[in-house]
């Protein structure tokens, strides 16, 4: 095992492999306070890249309920479990990663799931189990409260399903650090399976092989979001490239996000796989969930989401504001006049938005036509 350094969770830690940075790396941003769970992604990926034979239960984007949704059954809370609990101090990750909770022998802490755990993908999610009678609601051991949580492959700086791969089939591109599965190589070991804590490599029984979320890299190296980001109903996607904390862009619209307005983060951190897909948290979810999920610095993400997005003239409100109006991937950003503008690498113009959405009013009697409007204001 080698020593390298993971900044999402502040220190050194321990990877199958020397550290390597790709010369660029893709990451992305996901507003969870604007998922409204319409599958929409799920639905142009599975289109695009899972429609084939022995990809009938393959979702690489899936969209789950949490805290009781998932994809594959139990994925998160099984890996938790195993994994303990972990405490972080001033920022620092003082337990365990799946890299360093191994057995001897072992290259990652994992399990595979059983066949019937891919078999309901949504199962409990939005469904009534009869008449509701008007003010019920159901209460338990806490509060009532939910919230959508889409998922692709995180495209990790230290991807564990890479690590656990005996044939050496898995390989990250220099050149933008996207992960895939040569399918040449693959001989099905489902190391890779058991070893995404994440579970985004899935077995495709018919070819024999797996078969994981490419980052639609098609599309990428043509500077255009993927599939699932360019088809989000709810504008909750922006895809771009990460820097380094250290080389972090003021204009650099995911290096402003994450790095330093800090509102986006990374789903569990305490994994150890320094995963590239990053979730504005939600507002309503209380903060001990959020932060065993998104570690110790949610509450703080979620308040200064909250107070900059009051500033009419803000840079968060004007770059949310881009999330979803471009298919072409924002590299740089500015708010100038009133308006947000993206661009690319280059600094050329993609699109430009206003800022503050401008609100029309219409009488709800049109006198020209002499009739009444039903879709006002
Ligand atoms: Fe590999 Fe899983 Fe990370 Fe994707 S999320 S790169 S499949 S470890
Ligand atoms: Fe599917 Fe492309 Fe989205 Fe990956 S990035 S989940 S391949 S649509
Ligand atoms: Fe390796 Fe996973 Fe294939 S472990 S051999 S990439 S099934």
């Amino acid at each position: 095992m080698a020593r390298v350094y993971n900044w999402q969770i502040g220190r050194e830690m321990s990877y199958w492999y020397p550290e390597s940075r790709p010369k660029r790396q893709f990451a992305a941003v996901f507003d969870l306070n604007k998922c409204i769970a319409c599958q929409t992604c799920t639905l142009a990926c599975k289109t695009t890249w899972t429609s084939g034979r022995g990809q009938e239960a393959m979702f690489w984007n899936n969209v789950e309920t949490k805290p009781y949704g998932f994809y594959p059954l139990g994925w998160d809370v099984k890996i938790l479990q195993m994994l303990g609990k972990g405490v972080w101090r001033n920022g620092v990750y003082e337990g365990l990663t799946v890299f360093e909770a191994v057995g001897r022998g072992e290259r990652v802490l994992g399990f595979r799931p059983e066949e019937a755990d891919y078999a309901y993908p949504n199962i409990g999610e939005d469904e009534c189990a009869g008449e509701v009678e008007k003010g019920v609601y159901l209460s338990g051991i806490h509060d009532v409260w939910m919230f959508y949580l889409p998922r692709i492959c995180n495209h990790c700086t230290y991807p564990a399903c890479l690590a656990a791969c005996p044939r050496g089939a898995i390989y990250k591109r220099q050149e933008d650090g996207i992960v895939l599965i040569d399918q040449k190589r693959c001989r099905g070991y489902q190391e890779c399976v058991k070893a995404c804590p994440y579970k985004k490599t899935f077995f495709n029984p018919v070819t024999g092989t797996s078969e994981k979320c490419i980052a639609c890299f098609p599309k990428i190296e043509l500077g255009m979001q993927p599939q699932c980001f360019e088809n989000c109903i709810g504008k909750i996607r922006l895809q771009g490239f990460i820097s380094t904390p250290k080389e972090a862009r003021e204009d650099n619209p995911i290096d402003y996000l994450v790095h330093i307005l800090k509102v986006a983060l990374p789903l569990y951190p305490q994994f150890g796989l320094e995963p590239n897909v990053y979730y504005i948290p939600p507002i309503h979810v209380p903060f001990s969930f959020l932060e065993m999920m998104f570690g110790p610095s949610a509450k703080e993400a979620v308040e200064r989401y909250q107070a900059e997005r009051k500033d009419e003239d803000g840079r968060l409100r004007g770059l949310l504001a881009l999330f979803g109006c471009t298919p072409r991937t924002v590299e740089r950003f500015k708010i100038a006049g009133g308006e947000a503008i993206a661009m690319n690498e280059k600094g050329e113009e993609l699109v430009r938005v206003p800022v503050k959405e401008p609100v029309f009013i219409r009488p709800g009697f049109d006198p020209a036509s002499g009739v009444a409007r039903l879709n006002t204001p």
